[in-house]
């Protein structure tokens, strides 16, 4: 197995068809680009200062990212409030550190400011300015933004058609008597049974315990059911207990994933077609993000004691190849390749601790995993 880390990668400067307008835009940007399969740690990367945002920043074009979806991360100099910024595109934003407000408006119209900090999710609609202070005297705080520009950019390649567009649907954030970024998510039931919460503002994911099971064969977590409203973006929450693992599926790319506490664990990805020396482990710790490339096997394994909380951030549903027929969208643990049992395993040893995957999994084809598989210690 061999691991392959992240590098700044020169763009593509060339003639080649697969340049595309976000490619062409992200080569006029003067901020450090970070490329690979994964970071390590999201705050810690190299961040330099961006014209456009007028702040220190780094964009993440991770492989996974694809030209569907982008990440980057905006660092707000202690006690400062960085300049207003609009685009024609909605914005998520999920806060790495610190403690601030955010203020947003549409032209002429009130400012609407909530108080955010470490942990927190939430959504700017689509052309409303928004503006981000950061409250603590004595520290940066950093932000990680998710976003579709690269598709965006591929039906209106005119960046002023983004970043300069005064098209604005007040109704949105004045048109909600509840509060658009009411601190509450309201529950919605799921035609199945299961439930959603509607909310453009999550204070604090670590903390969030509206957990249901979801998954099956093998692939059980608990999940958060977390949903913005009216929105091109569904957030999903994943909770993988201590000492388990879920087993290798794939699906489509552009899905931003980031590691949302302190834990220990890894991802292991690997190419449709490959074989063990194709293997990338990516760490999985706070701060960590890693985007599976189009249709790449990924399995997330928890060798710490203590749960491990993910966000992940999905690209528009029909990239994600849901409704292709995929006979081999998730690999049984009855065939999966023995190194991966055994590396989890060794890594559990190394932190002390051992295995809660039930042995038979491995073993027998029609084994049912027990309803306590996920809660038991
Ligand atoms: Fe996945």
């Amino acid at each position: 197995m061999t691991t392959k880390g992240t590098s700044e990668q020169p763009l593509n400067t060339g003639r080649d068809r697969s340049y595309s307008a976000y490619d062409r835009w992200l080569a006029e940007q003067d901020v450090p680009i970070q490329t690979g399969y994964y970071v390590e740690d999201a705050r810690e990367i190299k961040r330099g200062w961006w014209a456009l945002r007028g702040c220190p920043a780094a964009i993440l074009n991770l492989k996974g990212h694809e030209g569907v979806t982008e990440a980057h991360v905006l660092e707000i100099p202690p006690g400062e409030t960085i300049p207003p910024f609009r685009m024609a595109i909605e914005d998520v934003v999920y806060v790495m550190e610190g403690q601030g407000i955010c203020t947003v408006w549409a032209e002429g119209h009130p400012k609407v400011s909530f108080e955010w900090q470490k942990h927190s999710l939430f959504r700017i609609p689509t052309n409303y300015y928004y503006q981000l202070s950061n409250a603590r005297g004595g520290s940066s705080a950093l932000t990680l933004h998710i976003s579709y520009l690269p598709l965006a950019m591929t039906t209106n390649s005119n960046p002023k058609y983004i970043f300069d567009n005064p098209f604005v649907d007040t109704g949105e954030l004045y048109g909600d008597e509840s509060g658009f970024y009411a601190h509450e998510a309201r529950a919605v039931k799921r035609a199945n049974g299961g439930t959603e919460w509607y909310g453009n503002f999550f204070p604090d994911l670590t903390v969030w315990d509206k957990l249901e099971a979801y998954g099956g064969d093998g692939r059980w977590a608990m999940g958060g059911g977390l949903t913005f409203p009216n929105s091109s973006h569904r957030p999903g929450l994943m909770v993988l207990p201590s000492r388990r693992y879920r087993g290798a599926h794939r699906h489509g790319l552009g899905v931003t994933i980031i590691g949302i506490q302190e834990a220990k664990g890894l991802v292991l990805m690997w190419p449709p077609e490959g074989g063990p020396d194709d293997v990338i482990e990516t760490p999985w710790q706070e701060g960590s993000v890693f985007v599976p490339p189009n249709m790449w096997y990924h399995q997330h394994i928890n060798t710490g004691g203590t749960e491990n909380r993910q966000l992940r951030l999905f690209p528009p549903r029909p990239i994600m190849n849901y409704s292709m027929y995929d006979p081999r969208q998730y690999v049984p643990f009855v065939e999966e390749e023995t190194w991966v049992k055994e590396k989890f395993e060794a890594d559990l040893a190394k932190n002390g601790l051992t295995s809660l995957m039930p042995d038979e999994a491995f073993t027998n084809p029609d084994f049912k995993f027990p309803a306590d598989f996920l809660t038991k210690d």
